[in-house]
């Protein structure tokens, strides 16, 4: 978040990163995982009619919190499988079979968690805005690597299923999985070890007025989207600006 350092998702707001290049003293941000994810699918949406208010609630998955979570997921899993006790050593309480709030560093006044935080703290910067209005709840799932968000949009103009789902499908790096007859949604396996963010259950928000809401599922890798591939593709536009 420092002040002219740029905050960047390559597919959003590479022109953050223009007058970047190669070189001593360039340094350029990853956003916060779940930040990716959520804007890889918003921004398109966005572009479109205009997020006035946007409320995420994440599935994230162990990956998140690294390789000793990951290791602490299949270890109780299998004590709990074989009827032994599951031992919580990174998280305060059992992962296998349950879920619990996000274990990033909680503001004690607002009750926010960082997770939470950086997402609303980011979005504004890499959107350039201080209009739209964000929160979020962060809970971690028994997943192993991709994050799923539940995301209700709120917008300025009328926006339809049908042009909300032509504009993620022309969307770079967006996929859209979305099947109402036979109930096919994105799920973190899809996610999975893939670059591109899912995108499903597309559809008009029935408590808000005419056409102004949206809400979404979506789902993508933690490890791939959500750090290392975003990384890599700014790498990539940096050295593109310095050819
Ligand atoms: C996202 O932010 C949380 C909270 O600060 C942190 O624990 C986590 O490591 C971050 N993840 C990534 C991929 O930056």
């Amino acid at each position: 978040m420092t002040e002219g350092v740029p905050l960047v998702i390559p597919e959003v707001n590479p022109h953050h990163m223009a007058h970047c290049k190669i070189g001593k003293g360039t340094i350029i941000a990853n956003p916060n995982c779940s930040t990716i994810i959520a804007l890889m699918a918003v921004t398109p949406l966005h572009k479109l009619a205009t997020v006035k208010r946007m409320i995420v609630s994440t599935y994230q998955a162990s990956s998140g919190a690294g390789a000793s979570a990951m290791e602490e997921l299949w270890e109780q899993t299998r004590d709990v499988v074989n009827g032994k006790p599951a031992a919580p050593k990174i998280f305060p309480v059992q992962y296998a079979f349950n879920l619990f709030s996000h274990n990033s560093d909680m503001d004690l006044d607002s009750g926010y968690n960082e997770e939470e935080l950086k997402m609303v703290k980011e979005t504004a910067k890499i959107w350039d805005t201080k209009d739209v209005k964000i929160t979020a709840t962060c809970i971690r799932v028994p997943v192993m690597r991709a994050h799923a968000e539940s995301i209700n949009l709120e917008f300025e103009k009328d926006i339809t299923v049908q042009e909300a789902n032509a504009a993620l499908a022309g969307f770079p790096g967006v996929s859209v999985i979305d099947d109402r007859v036979n109930n096919r949604h994105p799920t973190p396996l899809d996610a999975t070890n893939k670059e591109d963010v899912f995108v499903g259950r597309v559809r008009q928000d029935i408590s808000q007025a005419s056409k102004r809401g949206l809400d979404l599922f979506v789902c993508g890798d933690q490890i791939k989207k959500g750090a290392a591939l975003n990384a890599v593709q700014v790498a990539e536009q940096l050295v593109k600006n310095s050819a």
